[in-house]
């Protein structure tokens, strides 16, 4: 109990410090800031989701100040402030937050999405080359993706058109791809744990992330590596607490994977999955490669790659139902131009350019990672004419960019025609779907791999609807800003789905 009131009070001075000094770092011109009260920093200003309030009350402007409790967070809420901090400005947006508290519970600093400096971008290169050399983004990974299609096939077709909860159907997809890559098996399907490990995914992408918590988190991360004592205090935070034992649970999966390969590694000559090939690279770099960060790399790569493409075919299905037209506008073209014997692969894009702008309409209107992932500032710059310091953190409005009306008229309507010249697909040069620059997403190829391929096999034999016993509208289960309380993924309100064969 002493122990707990001492954290406290340190907290709270750590803190009340905290806000004095980032009150005067700033002298000249500064972004916008949306309000702010002492220790509460911006919360009563904006509204859950904080995405849509930076949206409906700033977005006009390319970059607003907000305060997560202590801690000062710059978003960019336009494209042209977005392109110029982490295009013009790759090398310096490159940071991430402190590391202390992932360190602190994994034993190391390490993987890719949460390090930064010469770890990150020794993993990032590796994980790229180790990842392509298995056909990431090739034609390895779409065999993958074609036998994961033919799977969800019969899942729905086992289910003989009785309403079906789409997120398991389609972690376990996403999942099982990341699994043959990384553990080369499909452990998704194949391991019953690893049902129990999708539902974690889930929780740990939605828990979190919200305002109060999000704020809590960063004012402590932003005095911890001076005042270490106060990590307890985060650690004891009960909404920190659960995400972290379900980040746990998933890296001691990840773990035992790992000494499972490790165990066989003496009959491995020619690496087969992404442990192996990590396992052999120790030897070769040993300074920087270690069982620990591989277990958290792996972790990370699950993670990352999971319920992104899981809840982006999520919303898809949705949009489809939402719009009938280009659902019948997308079959058509699937018949006319590959027909409904084979599957389509990833050849057939060359072809598909409507089938591809729908797709890319959804990437728009779901604004999946709405306020994308933090950066940290490693050398001080200017964006948008605005001072940023070193160690300033930044957040893009992926949700603001996707919907500003200046890029994109009646942005809330779903129309894929906004994406093709003369009836070819042109990619959208605004989406921040993925981020820019050097911290975009590592997966993005594959990503788009699964989602044309699992798409258009969906549309080819299939019609979406609700389940007549569900009162829910589409808004309910997409707008409604109820649904939308973390800043993490933006995922529809759970619902289940019936698909009808196309006759
Ligand atoms: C529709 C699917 C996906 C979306 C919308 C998405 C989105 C993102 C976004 C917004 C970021 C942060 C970029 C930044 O920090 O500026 C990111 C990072 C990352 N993503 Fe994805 N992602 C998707 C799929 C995947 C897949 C399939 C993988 C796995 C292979 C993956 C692996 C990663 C990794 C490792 C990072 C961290 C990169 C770094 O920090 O250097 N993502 N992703």
């Amino acid at each position: 109990m002493a122990t707990a009131t001492t954290l406290a009070i340190a907290g709270g001075a750590a803190a009340l410090g905290f806000y004095w000094f980032s009150s005067k770092r700033f002298n000249g011109k500064d972004a916008p800031s949306v309000g702010r009260y002492p220790m509460i920093g911006s919360l009563r200003h904006l509204p859950e989701p904080m995405y849509l309030s930076l949206y409906e009350r700033f977005g006009t402007e390319p970059i607003v100040r907000v305060y997560f409790g202590t801690q000062c967070v710059y978003v960019f809420n336009r494209w042209s402030a977005f392109k110029e901090a982490m295009v013009d400005n790759a090398e310096q947006l490159s940071g991430r937050q402190s590391q202390t508290l992932a360190a602190s519970v994994f034993g190391d600093i390490g993987g890719i999405v949460m390090s930064d400096g010469e770890i990150w971008r020794e993993y990032r290169r590796f994980t790229l080359k180790t990842l392509r050399d298995f056909g990431f983004g090739r034609r390895g990974a779409e065999e993958i993706i074609a036998v994961e299609t033919d799977h969800l096939h019969r899942s729905i077709e086992a289910a003989a058109g009785a309403p079906m909860d789409t997120t398991v159907l389609m972690s376990s997809a996403a999942s099982n791809i990341i699994c043959q890559l990384v553990f080369g098996s499909r452990l998704a399907s194949e391991d019953p744990y690893f049902h129990e490990l999708l539902d974690v995914f889930h929780k740990i992408s939605q828990a979190g992330s919200s305002n109060i918590t999000q704020s809590v988190v960063l004012s402590v991360l932003a005095v911890v590596d001076r005042l270490p004592m106060l990590l307890p205090l985060l650690k004891l935070l009960p909404s920190t607490s659960v995400t972290l034992a379900n980040f746990k649970k998933l890296h001691d999966y990840c773990c035992q994977q790992r000494d499972k390969h490790a165990a066989e590694m003496e009959k491995v000559d020619r690496a087969k999955d992404y442990i192996e090939a990590h396992l052999q690279h120790q030897n070769i770099r040993p300074e920087l490669f270690n069982d620990t960060r591989l277990a958290m790399a792996v972790t990370e790569l699950f993670l990352a790659g999971t319920d992104t493409t899981a809840n982006t075919l999520r919303w898809a299905i949705l949009f489809m139902i939402e719009n009938p037209d280009v659902a019948d506008k997308v079959y058509e073209e699937i018949v006319e131009k590959i027909g409904r014997e084979r599957l389509p692969t990833m050849q057939d894009r060359s072809v598909l350019h409507y089938t591809q702008a729908a797709i890319e309409e959804v990437h728009r209107r779901a604004s999946l990672v709405p306020l994308g992932v933090l950066h940290r500032i490693t050398s001080d710059i200017t964006v948008s004419g605005v001072p940023l310091k070193a160690d300033s953190i930044c957040a893009f409005n992926v949700y603001s960019i996707h919907h500003d009306p200046e890029l994109f008229s009646e942005p809330t309507k779903f129309l894929p025609e906004r994406h093709l010249k003369d009836s070819q697909f042109v990619p959208c040069p605004h989406l921040a779907t993925f981020g820019l620059g050097r911290r975009a997403c590592l997966g993005e190829s594959l990503a788009r791999m699964e989602l044309f391929v699992f798409f258009s096999a969906l549309m080819q034999r299939y019609r979406f609807s609700l389940d007549p016993q569900d009162s829910r509208t589409l808004w309910d289960l997409t707008e409604d800003p109820e649904i939308f309380k973390g800043n993490s993924i933006r995922t529809p309100a759970a619902h289940k789905i019936i698909f009808s064969y196309r006759a």
